[in-house]
């Protein structure tokens, strides 16, 4: 799939055996007991001594497999954890956190491309998952990674400076405990929610003497981080899967960016797709709703209501007022060039900081639990 580029993380992938980390997993289900924001599961258990041929295929497949429901937590999905490890360019000798430990899938293959002389540290913040993960890692011949039972969001100020902060998890703000423990050449890659849960794009953030500057390098979905980055997210799921099948308040025909949205979801440019729905949580303030499908398009406006994006218009639910948005932003998108994905500079101060905005400088501020992220348009 293109998702491994490199031979360093080639390898890992060849040795890191996904199933001994496994002693169950869930699969969808409408028939299962397992319900969580309106979808079912069955729990299959797996026995790694002696493996169900049907699980092993399941395994040792492109998916993430959820291994607890509520609260969350899964194996996420290899082609995400390979690119992941592409953009973390670890080297031998490398310290590491990781926040989100989950079966420990993702430390075991750092471990292996930092080496004997390197350091992995991952936490999770379920108790359960970690004895699993700290067992099963340890029998799988991993046993000198640290598995912690905290909230990432505090570090682990024992093993820094880190060279590399990584976590597996969504997380609507970062901490800046992750600042202090980074080493000062070294680099954050966290999938950072714009505009709320599962839209993360993946964040290299860095210092640069005092400041703390950003880039997007690619795109992620994750569950949500709890404990104390977490925020209250989206109203309830419900409410939008009901609203999907009532008639909408008005249609309007395609324009501008709302037109590109449906040709990039049409020939499949998930970059395209992404990078216009990026500017409307940047440029307009909009939420996407894309948590369970990509098409659709849609996203959500805090006072306003719900666009969803079709093939034949623009549905609108909920205020009219929403559609000279839609319009302004339409053609501000034009006015800059079309934005894509990577064109944002992004830098994060504290929020009691206030940001350095140049006059004529292409500037937004998006404000968070701790932070205050600041996006340029290079
Ligand atoms: C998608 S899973 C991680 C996948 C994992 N890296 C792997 O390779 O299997 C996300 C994990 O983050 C954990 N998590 C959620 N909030 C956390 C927090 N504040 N601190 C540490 N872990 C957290 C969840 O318990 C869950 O196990």
């Amino acid at each position: 799939m293109g998702a491994i580029k490199t031979k360093q993380v080639e390898r890992p992938f060849s040795r890191v055996e996904r199933h001994k980390l496994l002693e169950w997993f869930y699969l969808k289900d409408d028939k299962g007991e397992f319900g969580h924001a309106g979808q079912w599961a069955i729990k299959r258990d797996f026995d790694a001594q002696n493996p169900d041929p049907e699980l092993l295929k399941i395994i040792y497949s492109d998916r993430s497999l959820p291994t607890s429901i509520n609260p969350p937590s899964a194996t996420s999905q290899p082609s995400l954890v390979a690119s992941m490890l592409e953009l973390l360019k670890l080297q031998r000798g490398m310290n590491v956190l990781e926040v989100g430990a989950g079966t420990g899938y993702n430390a075991a293959m750092m471990q292996e491309i930092v080496g004997r002389t390197g350091h992995i540290t991952t936490i999770d913040i379920q108790d359960d998952v970690v004895d699993q993960t700290r067992r099963l890692l340890k029998a799988s011949g991993y046993g000198g990674i640290e598995v912690i039972a905290a909230d990432g969001a505090q570090g682990f100020p024992q093993n820094a400076p880190y060279d590399r902060i990584i976590t597996t998890v969504g997380c609507p703000d970062i901490s800046f405990r992750w600042v202090e423990q980074l080493a000062d050449d070294g680099f954050m890659l966290i999938p950072l929610q714009h505009g709320g849960e599962g839209f993360d794009p993946l964040v290299r953030i860095w210092k640069e003497g005092e400041r703390l500057l950003g880039r997007l390098v690619g795109f992620s979905r994750f569950m949500s981080i709890q404990g104390e980055l977490a925020i209250k997210q989206r109203p309830d799921f419900g409410d939008f899967v009901a609203l999907r099948s009532r008639e909408p308040t008005a249609v309007y025909p395609l324009f501008g960016i709302f037109k590109e949205m449906v040709e990039s979801v049409k020939n499949k440019q998930e970059d395209q797709f992404i990078a216009s729905l990026l500017f409307m949580v940047i440029v307009g303030d909009k939420k996407p709703f894309n948590w369970v499908n990509w098409v659709p398009p849609s996203f959500w406006d805090e006072e306003k209501g719900v666009v969803v994006i079709r093939e034949n218009g623009i549905a609108l639910y909920g205020d009219e007022s929403l559609l000279a948005d839609l319009k302004s932003l339409s053609d501000q998108w034009e006015g800059l060039g079309r934005p894509g994905f990577f064109d944002w500079r992004l830098e994060f101060l504290p929020r009691d900081r206030v940001p350095e905005i140049r006059e004529g400088e292409w500037a937004w501020v998006i404000e968070r639990k701790f932070s205050r992220e600041i996006v340029r348009l290079a």
